[in-house]
């Protein structure tokens, strides 16, 4: 399964770093193959959001995860000036019966996101509507305190890995297990921050390249542990660790 993927160098090219954006081509473009990765059965992931966002430059494309009926959680640099949401999709050309598409009322990007260095790159999405828990769209629920994660372990993370360059075998879901790694295997890249951060994927393995669209989950134990930020175009990549928002997340579920 080839996929042609669009490395997008937005704010971090001087990193040679770059988000793993989906539709809008702002920077080189790489060409790779999710080579451990593979299709998603259709609807095996149903807390999976595809975000259709609109911005002022370019239109854009990212994963988020549904975590409430009126919830989706994603990665802050995803933030546009409108999203709308599609949950219960697999191939997203191919509008399905089990699609449920809603608005975004409201994007709660955290306060101290921080385009220069991408520490704190989580968002909160409240939803116009509740979406209807069906076969197809259901929750994904959020790792807390109890469940650590620790190196070694595996993770899956899922994504739309969407091009727009080639068409084929690029619009399906697809999902790739990864291994935490040390925070020490993230040394590369500078502002990594092992509070707040996971580092994802074994810099030896071809088999966990991974590239998803960003604001996709990184689900440990059939829990939400990580949002996909940024990375290179080798593993490992840089993930938000979501328990460290944990009481900022709460906070906003409760106000609303
Ligand atoms: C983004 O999409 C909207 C609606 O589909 C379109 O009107 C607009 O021109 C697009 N913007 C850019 C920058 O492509
Ligand atoms: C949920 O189901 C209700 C009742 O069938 C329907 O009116 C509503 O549009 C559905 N919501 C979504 C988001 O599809
Ligand atoms: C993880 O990395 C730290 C340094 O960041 C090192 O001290 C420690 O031994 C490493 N642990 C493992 C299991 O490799």
């Amino acid at each position: 399964m080839k996929l042609l993927l669009l490395l997008l160098l937005t704010f971090l090219q001087s990193h040679e770093t770059g988000a793993y954006l989906g539709y809008g081509y702002m920077g080189r473009s790489l060409s790779d193959e999710i080579i451990g990765g593979k299709e998603s059965k259709p609807h095996s992931r149903p807390y999976m959001a595809f975000l259709d966002i609109k911005r002022r430059k370019r239109n854009s494309s990212c994963g988020g995860f549904l975590i409430r009926r009126d919830f989706v959680m994603t990665a802050a640099h995803c933030a546009g000036y409108s999203i709308t949401v599609i949950l219960g999709a697999h191939n997203i050309k191919y509008s399905e019966r089990t699609w449920q598409i809603l608005k975004v009322k409201h994007q709660f990007p955290h306060p101290e996101y921080n385009v220069e260095n991408v520490l704190n790159d989580i968002m909160l999405l409240q939803l116009e509507n509740k979406a209807n828990l069906t076969k197809a769209v259901n929750i994904l629920p959020l790792g807390s305190r109890y469940n650590s994660v620790s190196p070694g372990q595996e993770c899956l993370a899922v994504g739309w890995g969407r091009t727009g360059l080639i068409p084929p075998g690029s619009d399906t879901l697809q999902e790739v297990e990864l291994t935490l790694r040390n925070s020490s295997d993230c040394k590369g890249f500078k502002d990594f921050d092992e509070r707040s951060q996971l580092c994802v994927g074994n810099p030896n393995s071809r088999k966990s390249v991974f590239k998803g669209d960003s604001g996709g989950p990184l689900v440990c134990s059939g829990v939400a542990q990580g949002i996909v930020s940024y990375g290179k175009s080798k593993p490992p990549s840089v993930f938000t660790r979501i328990v460290h928002y944990s009481s900022w997340i709460y906070q906003i579920l409760k106000a609303n």
